[in-house]
């Protein structure tokens, strides 16, 4: 039974993406990194390890993610992969490999140790709440994991007798990332649940089964990471029992589902600061056209998150996905994110 907690806490954002870095700090500089360990953890999932050359640490919190840049084929790809190492440990990321993905498929097949390349972060506030120290309820399917992981094993190495309870969904348990380090902690830990739940046994569980699964103390707090449909049972389901949904913080790995569609016709993109103009052909963002021209323009995470990519729209229109991290001043000064809008118009941007 995870126990009962009084104590007040502030919450951010319920189902929005979380704020990355605050918008009004600047973002480190990128680092260079050297690769120091790969490891398999399943048949379609890697552990990469990377220590920085400088040789100075990179300081990280739980459920913080690292932007990775590699060139491949002569061009730069950036993707976000959340650290699935405990506080104050080896700088580990756990990847999935998708069939048809360019960098999850260059990390596990061609990526080797000694290999450098440059991390941006750690960025992302999937982070533990340094006011709440009371019970944790966490969903991770799949890759969700990785940083799953990482807040269960730093709760519970600062305070172990914090009530834990993890529920992972994986197909099977060949496919289940990290399943016997789970099994391990909680050999190590009683004050840690671990239900781990596998669909070609059980089928894949709807919301009532998923709250009664995760069954959150009114205190708690439930973090959820996973793909899009299995986060949205569970918060339908805690919902619908009544659980508080500014207590339930998700982190994203893919964009948000659009609510508006993309424009169907090419549109003009003045980027002032490189004097270039390039075509936004239909389905493209802005960050998508500029960066298939050839242009380097900031971004990180890509889904909305970080505020990387913000870029002040100078003339012309743009429809931008929701949610995101704008604040509503930033929209009101004219600025935009450039992961995730689109021209309607031809527009000058200030990048
Ligand atoms: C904050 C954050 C943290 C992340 N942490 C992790 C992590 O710890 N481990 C991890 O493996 N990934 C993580 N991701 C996802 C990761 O950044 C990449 O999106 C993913 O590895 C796909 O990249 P790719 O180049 O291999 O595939 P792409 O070439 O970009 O895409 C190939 C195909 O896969 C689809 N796709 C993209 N991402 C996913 C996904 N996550 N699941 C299913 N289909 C997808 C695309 O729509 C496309 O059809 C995280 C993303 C974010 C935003
Ligand atoms: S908000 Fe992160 S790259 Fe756009």
């Amino acid at each position: 039974m995870l126990g009962s907690h009084s104590r007040r806490i502030i919450l951010p954002r319920p189902g929005g993406p979380a704020r990355r870095w605050s918008l009004h700090a600047p973002v480190a500089p990128p680092r260079w990194v050297r690769v120091t360990a790969l490891r398999r953890e399943t048949e379609d999932a890697v552990t990469l390890t990377v220590a920085p050359e400088d040789g100075r640490t990179l300081p990280f919190r739980a459920g913080q993610y690292l932007t990775h840049c590699f060139t491949i084929d002569g061009a730069e790809e950036r993707r976000a992969y959340s650290l699935s190492s405990a506080e104050g440990g080896a700088l580990s990321c756990t990847i999935k490999l998708l069939p048809d993905g360019r960098v999850s498929r260059y990390i596990a097949q061609q990526l080797k140790v000694g290999d450098r390349y440059r991390v941006i972060g750690p960025g992302g506030d999937f982070t533990l709440d340094a006011g709440h120290s009371g019970p944790l309820v966490l969903l991770a399917g799949g890759s969700g994991i990785t940083p799953v992981i990482s807040l269960v094993e730093t709760a519970l190495a600062q305070q172990p007798t914090r009530p834990v309870r993890l529920v992972t969904v994986n197909r099977d348990r060949a496919h289940a990332i990290f399943h016997e380090r789970l099994e391990a902690l909680a050999l190590r830990y009683a004050a840690l649940e671990y239900t781990p739940v596998f669909t070609a046994d059980t089928g894949r569980p709807d919301a009532a089964t998923l709250a009664g699964l995760l069954r959150p103390d009114a205190q708690g707090v439930v973090y959820l990471c996973g793909p899009q449909a299995l986060m949205d049972a569970a918060d339908a389901g805690l919902r619908a029992a009544g659980f508080d949904p500014a207590r339930i913080r998700r982190e994203r790995f893919v964009p948000a589902p659009r609510h508006q569609p993309r424009p169907t016709e090419p549109q003009d993109i003045f980027f002032r600061r490189s004097e270039r103009t390039v075509t936004q052909q239909p389905g493209e963002t802005i960050l998508e056209a500029g960066t298939r021209a050839g242009l380097r323009l900031d971004f990180s995470c890509t889904v909305g998150g970080c505020g990387h990519c913000k870029v002040r729209i100078v003339d012309g229109q743009v429809r931008l996905d929701e949610p995101n991290c704008l604040t509503p001043e930033e929209r009101s000064a004219g600025y935009t994110l450039a992961c995730s809008a689109c021209a309607t118009t031809p527009i000058t941007v200030d990048a």
